[in-house]
C-alpha cells in the first residue's frame, strides 16, 4: 500500500510547527501505524534527514504512551483503541493521512508529533495516597465488596492515562481521565479514608493546569480506547458536591 503523509514537524516548544508532506510506498496492510512510522523515520535517517519525534512504548495498548490525531481523531478511525493498536489496513490504499500530535492548551508540544503530559501525571499525585493498614496480610474475605462495586472500579481502572479525552473534548476537558481515577478509588474501601479529600485535590489540580469543564459533548468517551464511560463523570460531579459539603458541614 502507498499512503500521502501529511505530519506536524516542530522543532521545540518555542518554534512554529508545520505540515510537511512525505510519502510511504510498499507498505504491508498488516503494518501496524507506528511500524509504519518507523519505516518513514528509516527512510528519513538514511536520507539523513531528521526523523520523526513520537511517543510510544507499550504498542499494545496498556500503557498510554502513544498520542496522535489522525484525520482529526484522537487515536485515529478504529475506536476503541489506542494508536499502537492500529493498523494501516484501516485505511484505503493512495490515501492521504495527517497526523498531528493531541491538541490541548495543557499538553504542550515537546517537538514533532510528543508532548508534555505531565498535567495528568500532577492530578494523580494531588489525589494522594491510601491509608492502609501495616502489618501481615489481611485475610482475604475480611473486607467484603459488592460484586456491581468491584466490577464498575475495575471498569474505572482501564484507564491508561493517554490524554485522549482531553484531546477530542471541544473544551480540553480532562474529566474523563479525572473521573477514571477518583472513581477507581471511591468504590473500594480502601479508598474510603481519604475519599473527600482526595476528589477536592484531584479537581483542584485539574483546574489549575488549564483543563476546561464538561459540556456533554461526549467526544472523549467516543475515542477512549479504554472505554471509560462518561458515567464516571456524572460519578465525579456527586463524589465532589459530597466532599464539598461534608466539608462545609465540617466547617
Ligand atoms: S479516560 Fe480514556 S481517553 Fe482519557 S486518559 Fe483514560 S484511557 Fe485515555
Ligand atoms: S504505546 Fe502503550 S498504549 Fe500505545
Amino acid at each position: 500500500m502507498n499512503f500521502r503523509l501529511r505530519i506536524w514537524r516542530q522543532p521545540n516548544a518555542k518554534t512554529t510547527g508545520k505540515v510537511v508532506n512525505y510519502d510511504v510506498r510498499d507498505i504491508s496492510p498488516n503494518t501496524s501505524f507506528l511500524e509504519m512510522l518507523d519505516i518513514l523515520n528509516q527512510n528519513l535517517l538514511e536520507r539523513g534527514e531528521e526523523p520523526i519525534a513520537f511517543d510510544s512504548d507499550c504498542r499494545e495498548g496498556i500503557c498510554g504512551t502513544c498520542s496522535l490525531t489522525i484525520n482529526g481523531e484522537a487515536h485515529g478511525p478504529d475506536h476503541p483503541g489506542a494508536v499502537c493498536e492500529l493498523y494501516m489496513r484501516t485505511f484505503r490504499d493512495g490515501a492521504t493521512i495527517v497526523i498531528e500530535p493531541f491538541r490541548v492548551g495543557s499538553f504542550p508540544i515537546v517537538k514533532d508529533l510528543v508532548i508534555d503530559r505531565s498535567a495528568l501525571d500532577r492530578i494523580v499525585q494531588a489525589g494522594g495516597f491510601i491509608s492502609a493498614r501495616a502489618g501481615s496480610a489481611p485475610e482475604a474475605n475480611s473486607i467484603p465488596i459488592p460484586k456491581y462495586d468491584a466490577d464498575l472500579a475495575m471498569e474505572a481502572a482501564a484507564c491508561i492515562g493517554c490524554g485522549a479525552c482531553a484531546a477530542a473534548c471541544p473544551n480540553g476537558s480532562a474529566m474523563l481521565f479525572t473521573s477514571a481515577k477518583v472513581s477507581h478509588l471511591a468504590l473500594l474501601p480502601h479508598g474510603q479514608p481519604e475519599r473527600e479529600s482526595r476528589v477536592l485535590k484531584m479537581v483542584q489540580a485539574m483546574d489549575a493546569a488549564g483543563f476546561g469543564n464538561c459540556t456533554n459533548t461526549y467526544e472523549c468517551e467516543a475515542v477512549c480506547p479504554a472505554e471509560i464511560s462518561v458515567g464516571f463523570i456524572a460519578k465525579l460531579n456527586r463524589e465532589y458536591a459530597r466532599a464539598r459539603l461534608r466539608q462545609n458541614i465540617g466547617k
